[in-house]
């Protein structure tokens, strides 16, 4: 991945591919950030009105490259966007930040390195720019510019800027220094985590992915355990089995384990990890499948949120569940019309095999809820209707504790994810009612994504807090990027995640 570090330098001093530096839009035209100061004394203190002749507002996700003047040590001046100025003695809000510098990285890929020069006031600022930077360098090329690939050298894809510095920032400062450190766990693990939503199915099965989380546990000291088809068969798993019965490629349950002596408290969660969903039977139309190798997103963020709360020391147990299955159809795939007998002991009826992910989460979630911890949380790329309600780029919160849900909601808001509090109607359990199982996997097509979080709430004992995070929007980004939001997997609710963990 990219690297980072810190530097007193200033702007002016550092050698680099390009010197990046803020502007924003301010009332009567563009208004050069903080931190530009040497770069502005290069452009004779007139870079404010070069900028201004360019036409460039300061619109958040504007860039602009320029050629740099003598005096820099650096070819190329990149101005980025960084939205509305501030009011007067005003500071920055961390996420235009982070999407600056997500902007400027991206901008940048191809080149060696680069020295950001954005207003950094605080440590939570370097935090923010750091991440910004990260996430924003990010690209998944895996699967492109191979031995003859034809795919080679200038026609090849662009490398990400290899190296970012973050100039006037103290790296002797503690404070500084444990935000660099953050941004670095935080960002390698969202971009783990993309680059597991970005592998085509073919590859990522349940069975790689588990393999993947076993190899990154014994890495971070985290305890790993994975039922396979059979230890499932055994253990009465009929949810994770029912939706994976149809694959060549069977199911799996990870538990990941992440304690820490000190630890009072213990956070589960649970991750929807489909690693490809065709809809089963109810097999979805051309046109409703090609995105649908991003159905394990809840399992990535999971997995991710476990390796970076070890990574980061956190003082706080966290348990994660990975529920994998590739939901596929074939002769041996339930059927709309099968009955299952779940890890609770009550039945489902089928109705619909394209709602096949609150049936993993439901086994996983009866067996999270077996180690009685403080709280669980589930994410899943759960319902098309979330989407029609919330758009691509917010997630929906249910939860049985409305303090739970208000808390997710405002971490979120200060990890720079956008989220919004759904209820969980009981009117719509009715709906849900079998005449031949104790309850079915489908109910009212109104409210789809509330009805799928009541049937999840079935299968969460008494007395445990949970919330459960419908991330089927932002889970996979496929419009031009934006920020440090790249196209495809886009790591949604990690960062929320590992702040609720810190905050237990
Ligand atoms: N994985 C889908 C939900 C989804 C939709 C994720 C769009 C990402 C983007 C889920 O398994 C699904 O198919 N849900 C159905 C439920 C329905 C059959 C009750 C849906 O939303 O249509
Ligand atoms: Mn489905
Ligand atoms: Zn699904």
């Amino acid at each position: 991945m990219t690297a980072l570090t810190l530097s007193t330098a200033g702007a002016a001093t550092l050698r680099a591919d390009a010197i990046v530096v803020g502007v924003a839009k301010g009332a009567k035209g563009p208004v050069v950030a903080p931190g530009a100061e040497a770069v502005d004394k290069a452009f004779d203190g007139k870079l404010g009105s070069v900028l201004e002749d360019l036409g460039v507002s300061g619109a958040e996700g504007e860039v602009t490259k320029l050629p740099a003047p003598s005096g820099l040590k650096a070819p190329v001046v990149l101005v980025v966007g960084l939205g509305p100025a501030p009011a007067k003695n005003g500071t920055y809000a961390t996420e235009p930040l982070r999407r600056a510098a997500g902007a400027a990285a991206r901008a940048l890929s191809g080149r060696k390195k680069a020295a950001f020069a954005l207003p950094v006031e605080t440590a939570g600022d370097v935090e923010a720019v750091a991440e910004g930077a990260l996430l924003g360098a990010y690209a998944f090329l895996a699967y492109q510019g191979g031995e003859n690939s034809g795919k080679k050298g200038d026609n090849g894809p662009k490398l990400p800027l290899a190296e970012v510095t973050l100039v006037g920032t103290k790296p002797r400062d503690k404070a500084h220094k444990a935000a660099a450190d953050r941004a670095i766990a935080l960002a390698e693990e969202v971009n783990r985590a993309r680059d597991l939503v970005n592998t085509p199915p073919n590859d990522l099965t349940p069975e790689a992915f588990a393999a993947v989380a076993t190899a990154a546990g014994k890495e971070n000291g985290i305890k790993v355990q994975v039922l396979d088809e059979k230890a499932l068969a055994k253990g009465g798993y009929g949810g994770i089995l029912g939706v994976g019965q149809g694959s060549v490629n069977p199911p799996r349950l990870v538990r990941l384990a992440y304690t820490h002596p000190k630890a009072e408290k213990t956070l589960a969660l649970v991750g929807k990890g489909i690693t490809y969903d065709s809809g089963g039977i109810s097999l979805k139309p051309a046109g409703h499948n090609e995105t649908m190798k991003c159905d394990m997103s809840g399992a990535a963020a999971v997995f991710a949120t476990v390796i970076a709360a070890a990574r980061l020391g956190l003082a706080v147990n966290v348990t994660g569940w990975l529920a994998l299955a590739e939901n596929m159809p074939s002769g041996s795939a339930t059927r709309p019309g099968d009955v299952l007998r779940m890890y609770s002991g009550r039945t489902v009826e089928v109705l619909n095999t394209d709602a096949e992910g609150r049936l993993v989460l439901a086994d996983a979630l009866t067996r999270a809820c077996e180690e009685k911890p403080d709280a669980i949380v589930d994410v899943a790329t759960l319902t098309g209707a979330m989407v029609l309600a919330l758009g691509n780029r917010t997630f929906g919160i249910m939860a049985n504790d409305d303090a739970f849900r208000t808390t997710i909601h405002e971490l979120a808001e200060r990890a720079g994810e956008a989220s919004w509090p759904m209820p969980l109607p009981a009117d719509l359990r009715k709906g849900m009612d079998s005449p031949t199982a104790d309850i079915a996997n489908i109910g009212e097509r109104m409210g789809g994504g509330l009805v799928a979080g009541v049937f999840l709430k079935e299968f969460v004992a008494d007395g445990i807090t949970w919330a459960h995070l419908d991330i089927a929007g932002p889970a996979f980004h496929e419009g031009a990027p934006y920020g440090y939001t790249p196209k495809g997997g886009t790591g949604s609710a990690i960062r929320t995640l590992v702040k609720l963990a810190e905050s237990f």
